[in-house]
């Protein structure tokens, strides 16, 4: 399988020499990063597992020396949060390993990278939202791999952006709010965990806010997510009033699922410093839910 490139007719961000490589591209937050990409007329390589696993450090150098990125996007992980319990091996190979060979690989090339992480870095003690320095304390393996990547991306290159983020819906793969619809539809009943609050980010508006990152000087971490907080029930009652659906909607208690992973309580981030390099807003989680749904048609330009 060949790599998705951006065709660059009138490229202005070509002629000021930027070159993007986005890894995991055939993921929720990759597709909306090339769609991003190619809007603003960025020259823009995405390659996924079977061009570019980032697991085999030889492939990856092979890749970016070949591709000669100016930045390099890492959104490839192995994002399945209950999965990495029972399979921590390959959890961190990807996730802490891939982070580190891409890094070191764009290190190489001169490119600067921007590497994907997690509200999950947190335990959910805060009461108010996380700002980039507070103490990571993951519950779960994936977590742990996660801050693990992010280490390991700070010890081999400086020129790095941590980007976290949280709680990402958008098309292209399975997500809560896509599992919210499809039960829906078919008329059953709902039950939705009440008793954990984060960030619900729609992958559109954080692609919009990746290439707007693209132009920032800094260098460190930088928290990324949909304005607001909710807990997974809200999302799923906003899901059911944007699209006029009726289902039965009850809430449950996070320890009712018996799922393999802890997740926090509260993994709500504080995206000031966001704005502050920016200048920029981050929507509303409540604006992005309704921009999804635009997206895939589930409500009408009226509805907006
Ligand atoms: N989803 C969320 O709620 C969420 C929340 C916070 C942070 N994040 C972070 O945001 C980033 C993007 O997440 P996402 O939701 O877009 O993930 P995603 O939809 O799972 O996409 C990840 C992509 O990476 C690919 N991939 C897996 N293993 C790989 C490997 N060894 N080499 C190369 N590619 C590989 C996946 O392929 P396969 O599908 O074939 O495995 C998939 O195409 C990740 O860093 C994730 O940790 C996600």
């Amino acid at each position: 399988m060949r790599p998705l490139r951006t065709t660059i007719d009138d490229n202005t961000a070509a002629g000021s020499g930027m070159k993007v490589l986005v890894t995991g591209h055939l993921g929720i937050l990759g597709r909306a990063l090339m769609v991003e990409l190619v809007q603003r007329k960025v020259d823009a390589v995405g390659v996924d597992v079977a061009q570019m696993d980032v697991t085999d450090a030889g492939r990856v150098r092979a890749v970016v020396t070949r591709e000669r990125p100016t930045a390099v996007v890492n959104c490839a992980a192995f994002t399945g949060v209950d999965d990495c319990e029972s399979h921590k091996g390959l959890c961190f190979a990807v996730n802490a390993q891939g982070a580190e060979n891409v890094a070191a690989a764009a290190a190489d090339a001169d490119a600067r990278v921007i590497q994907l992480s997690t509200d999950y870095v947190f335990d959910g003690t805060s009461r108010v939202p996380y700002a980039e320095d507070a103490k990571p304390a993951p519950l779960s393996a994936y977590g742990e791999s996660k801050l693990e990547g992010e280490r390991r991306v700070a010890a081999v290159t400086s020129d790095h952006l941590v980007v976290r983020t949280a709680w990402l819906f958008g098309v292209g793969g399975v997500n809560f709010v896509s599992k919210v619809l499809t039960r829906a539809k078919a008329g059953e009943p709902l039950a939705v965990v009440d008793d954990e609050r984060g960030s619900p980010t729609y992958a559109g508006h954080l692609a919009t806010a990746l290439a707007e990152l693209l132009d920032v000087e800094f260098r460190g971490v930088v928290h990324v997510a949909g304005a607001g907080d909710a807990s997974w029930y809200d999302v799923a009652a906003e899901v059911l009033r944007l699209t006029g659906m009726r289902a039965r909607l009850e809430a449950i208690a996070a320890a009712d699922l018996d799922l393999a992973a802890r997740r926090p309580p509260y993994s709500a981030l504080d995206i000031s410093r966001y704005t502050a390099l920016t200048g920029q807003i981050m929507p509303s989680w409540r604006e992005g839910l309704a921009a999804y749904l635009r997206e895939i048609k589930e409500v009408s330009d009226d509805a907006r």
